[in-house]
């Protein structure tokens, strides 16, 4: 089994490189390097004694991928090439929509001209804005509130359309929570270019990077005014995607699922979490709401669990113990 994994230096897209590994694929990781290091590729050699192939390539350019499809015959592809700043993305829409609905289509092209069909594509639960039903099952109203969310659920429906009109991919679009975490060996973690995610934000505080962690908007209608998220296990993540691509080989056509842990965790009770694990204290700083962030996103995780017969098995501590021994292991991520 050979698969390509956009974005594959990158956060999830490395982790999903080591289960895969582990699980017997040959990988090719493919990656414009925006937002990841190449360091991450010797943390995958480490863990799992294999360097895969990486290319460096921008999914924007037909060109690369024409050159990528046409040295590699591809059994699946794993899309998580993306940008993924919601608040960057309020800031300059044309570059999210360029990349994430431009590039993935470039994708699908040069998927259909080498005859490749199976598709595992990285949306995410901002698709559902402010859920119309928490917890957020996959049938409620899709509104998303900021333009990272609207271009991946505007790539969720071309999926729609094209496997409507065709019937020649196979596609699940897995809509993540919030993944957060480490590879339990301390060697492989979150590494952001720039530091967007809850985590990375965090772990500038712990390494004294930052003095102290901005929180945006604490008179959000929860239980301490902080947004809610449904936090899942970056390794819990990537076993979905394997489940996924199990059953899309079986199952044709689109499916679509949520993965989360179905549990709600406020920004507060995560830094707490983070405090009793590390022992320090983090100091925060509360700003105004940020545009296009929504009060409360926890999942319903039914139907993942009876498709796919997926559940997450990690708990926070398990994502807060993982991610700090990554931190220890690594204080500069791989930026070194
Ligand atoms: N991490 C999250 O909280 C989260 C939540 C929901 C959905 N997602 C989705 O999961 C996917 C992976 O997210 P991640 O957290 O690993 O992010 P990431 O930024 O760590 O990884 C994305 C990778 O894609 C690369 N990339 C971006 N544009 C590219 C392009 N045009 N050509 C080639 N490579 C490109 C980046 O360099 C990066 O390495 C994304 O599609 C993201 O939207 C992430």
């Amino acid at each position: 089994m050979k698969t390509l994994i956009t974005g594959g230096s990158g956060y999830i897209g490395s982790h999903m490189a080591v289960k895969l590994i582990e699980e017997g694929h040959e990988v090719v990781l493919f990656d414009n390097l925006s937002n990841s290091y190449l360091n991450s590729i010797d943390a995958i050699k480490e863990i799992t004694k294999y360097k895969p192939l990486f290319i460096k390539g921008d999914i924007k350019s037909t060109l690369n991928l024409d050159d990528l499809f046409s040295k590699n015959s591809f059994d699946n592809v794993i899309h998580f090439a993306a940008y993924k700043a919601i608040g960057e993305s309020v800031k300059y829409p044309l570059k999210y929509y360029e990349n994430n609905i431009l590039g993935s289509i470039n994708l699908l092209k040069v998927m259909q001209k080498y005859g490749v069909k199976d598709l595992v594509f990285s949306s995410s639960a901002s698709v559902y804005g402010e859920a119309d039903k928490i917890p957020i099952t996959e049938e409620c109203i899709k509104n998303p509130t900021n333009p990272y969310g609207k271009s991946k659920l505007a790539f969720e429906e071309i999926l729609e359309d094209i496997v409507t009109s065709e019937n020649i991919f196979n596609v699940a679009s897995l809509r993540y929570f919030n993944p957060i975490g480490a590879h339990e060996t301390g060697i492989l973690g979150e590494s952001p270019v720039v530091p967007y995610n809850i985590m990375p934000v965090i772990a500038d505080v712990l390494m004294g990077r930052k003095k102290s962690l901005e929180i945006f908007g604490n008179d959000y209608p929860t239980d301490d005014g902080t947004c809610v998220r449904d936090y899942l296990h970056v390794q819990d993540l990537v076993e979905g995607h394997l489940a996924a691509l199990s059953y899309i080989k079986e199952n044709k056509g689109i499916s679509t699922f949520n993965l989360g842990t179905g549990v709600g965790t406020s920004v507060m009770e995560l830094i707490r979490k983070f405090e009793e694990i590390t022992y320090k204290k983090i100091d925060i700083e509360f700003s105004p709401r940020r545009m296009g962030d929504v009060p409360v996103l926890y999942t319903c995780p039914n139907k993942a669990l009876k498709v796919l017969n997926w559940e997450t098995k990690r708990s926070l501590n398990d994502m807060c113990e993982d991610t700090w021994r990554w931190l220890k292991n690594n204080p500069n991520g791989f930026n070194f």
